[in-house]
């Protein structure tokens, strides 16, 4: 590993704004975003076979079995874009996926650098995933009340129309950050052992306060 390298994982649960974070980090600090959910919304709009054997996963809040998703992750960073650093958001989320990353990047002379964990507490998960919508023609996200587009259900970058996500009804939302507790939440202890996390205090503070904070914690030791 070089010192130069920044290997980063947001962790965090449904609505902590991991989406949200990752865009600024990546123009910040030149990094790949790459969005596990993003590469299997794709997957499932383009109808592939990997997306077909998603979609009831996804629909239903449940994780995407972990070889689909580990499969997904190793070809994705073994383009060259991800060489020099990743910015990973929504993997890993089990401790197997864990244990799965650190292998591939260790036969790369390689390790995660940085974990950051957006911490937001539950009631505001709800109501940020209830009010998000999210661009059909540049995938530009919003809330209807924290962060309006100038029209309603307009883009304001290219003037496309603004959806809702399938998993984001009710339902849904509620199966999503059960599985964040039971299957995703203890990889905190993991990076916690391997002394890489960092905690940003994302409950009740606008997008631009929670990055003054990640960058913080991104130039930090
Ligand atoms: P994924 O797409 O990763 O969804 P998620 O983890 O549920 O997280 P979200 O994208 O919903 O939230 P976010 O943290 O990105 O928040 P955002 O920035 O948008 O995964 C979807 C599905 O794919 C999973 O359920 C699973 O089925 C499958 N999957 C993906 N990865 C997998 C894996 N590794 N293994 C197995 N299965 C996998 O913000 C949310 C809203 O809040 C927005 O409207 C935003 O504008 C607003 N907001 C953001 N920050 C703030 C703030 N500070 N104040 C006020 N509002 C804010
Ligand atoms: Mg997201
Ligand atoms: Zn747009």
């Amino acid at each position: 590993m070089t010192d130069t390298q920044r290997n980063v994982i947001l962790l965090g649960a449904p609505g902590a704004g991991k989406g949200t974070q990752a865009a600024r980090i990546a123009v910040g600090y030149a990094l790949p975003h790459i969005s596990t959910g993003e590469m299997l919304r794709a997957a499932v709009a383009e109808g592939t076979e990997m997306g077909l054997a998603a979609q009831r996963s996804m629909e239903a809040g449940e994780l995407v079995p972990d070889e689909v998703v580990i499969g997904v992750v190793r070809d994705r960073l073994a383009l060259p874009d991800a060489e020099k650093g990743f910015l990973l958001d929504g993997f890993p989320r089990t401790i197997e996926q864990a244990e799965r990353l650190d292998a591939m990047l260790a036969g790369a002379g390689r390790a995660v650098t940085r974990v950051i964990l957006i911490d937001v507490p539950e009631d505001e998960l709800v109501e940020r995933l209830a009010g998000r919508r999210l661009c059909k023609g540049c995938g530009k996200g919003y809330h209807v009340l924290f962060d309006p587009p100038q029209n309603d259900g307009v883009c304001d970058v290219c003037g496309d129309e603004l959806y809702q996500r399938s998993d984001d009804n009710e339902a849904t939302v509620h199966n999503r950050l059960d599985v964040y507790r039971a299957q995703t939440e203890p990889l905190v202890g993991y990076y916690e052992a391997r002394r890489v996390l960092k905690t940003a205090h994302g409950g009740g503070k606008m997008p631009d306060e929670v990055f003054a904070q990640v960058e913080q914690l991104l130039e930090g030791d």
